[in-house]
């Protein structure tokens, strides 16, 4: 069952740019939606924050971005979010959430050592979702999970003159003591360093997030297709702007405002200036 063909708009919630990967493959794989891209700058870092102080955060924040955009589904692309603040978003708004989880599961069919290694926040790496997951899926598997806290900063503050080399080498000694064949990306910020890690760490490990699974809940939700089903996604190619798609870029706070601006031409996105908690 296909959707006619309205153009849907899509918003993405992070503390940051860590759910740019996100919200980019969305736009390269599901036709005829926009974006729209939140980044909650004033309210960073999400990891640091305390869960009741992020969920009332997000309620202002989603009300405000529901106002503004009319969104037809919120995706928290942010996985400290998801685990601290997606039940009470679900049960505040009727709009529908998509939520991004660490791929603990797809991780669980992949790994042959049965040892999977998992950078997060803190606060993801010790919520009780993150044990149910591991629970429910990797039961059988030994975890290392380690913080990377210093990483998601410098991704978010120093994007263009990253220099996390030293980092990820110490990091990745560190899931290959443990015997990890696998390791999954359990903040999104990570995504960013995508082509560094598979350079680093490409003969060691299976790196793995959670992009196809978000991509693929949104085309179910957009097309009214079950849970259960597997949309085959087709990477469309192309550019955004030559399919007549959209993508806008807000932040929260002025600090910092030319730095994401320059982020949001990098991208190619809209740059739409400031977005205000209600
Ligand atoms: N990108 C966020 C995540 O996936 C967290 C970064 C932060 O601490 O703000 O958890």
């Amino acid at each position: 069952m296909e959707r006619e063909s309205a153009t849907a708009t899509i918003a993405f919630v992070d503390s940051g740019i860590g759910g740019i990967p996100y919200m980019n493959h969305a736009l390269e794989h599901i036709p005829q939606i926009d974006g729209v891209y939140l980044a909650d700058t004033a309210f960073f870092p999400y990891g640091q924050r305390r869960p009741g102080d992020l969920r009332r955060r997000l309620e202002g924040l989603i009300a405000a971005l529901i106002e503004r955009c009319e969104p037809d589904i919120v995706v928290l692309a942010c996985n400290t979010a998801s685990v601290v603040a997606l039940d009470h978003l679900r049960n505040t708004f009727a709009i529908p959430f998509v939520g991004t989880v660490p791929a603990i599961k797809p991780a669980a069919i992949r790994s042959t050592s049965r040892r999977i290694g998992i950078m997060a926040t803190e606060q993801t790496l010790k919520d009780p979702y993150l044990d149910q997951l591991i629970g429910d899926y990797a039961a059988d598997a030994q975890i290392t999970r380690l913080p990377a806290t210093g990483l998601i900063e410098g991704i978010e503050r120093r994007f263009f003159e990253r220099r996390d080399g030293e980092l990820l080498e110490s990091i990745g000694e560190r899931f290959a003591d443990a015997g990890a064949d696998t390791v999954v990306l359990g903040c999104t910020h990570f995504i960013h360093l995508e082509d560094e890690l598979f350079r680093r760490w490409g003969d060691r490990f299976q790196v793995l997030d959670s992009r196809e699974g978000i991509s693929r809940q949104i085309y179910r939700l957009l097309n009214g297709l079950p849970a259960d089903s597997y949309p085959q996604l087709v990477y469309s190619g192309a550019r955004r702007g030559e399919d007549g798609s959209q993508a806008r870029f807000f932040i929260t706070s002025r600090d910092l405002e030319s730095y994401y601006r320059r982020i949001a031409e990098f991208f190619s996105f809209r740059y739409e200036g400031i977005l205000h908690e209600r």
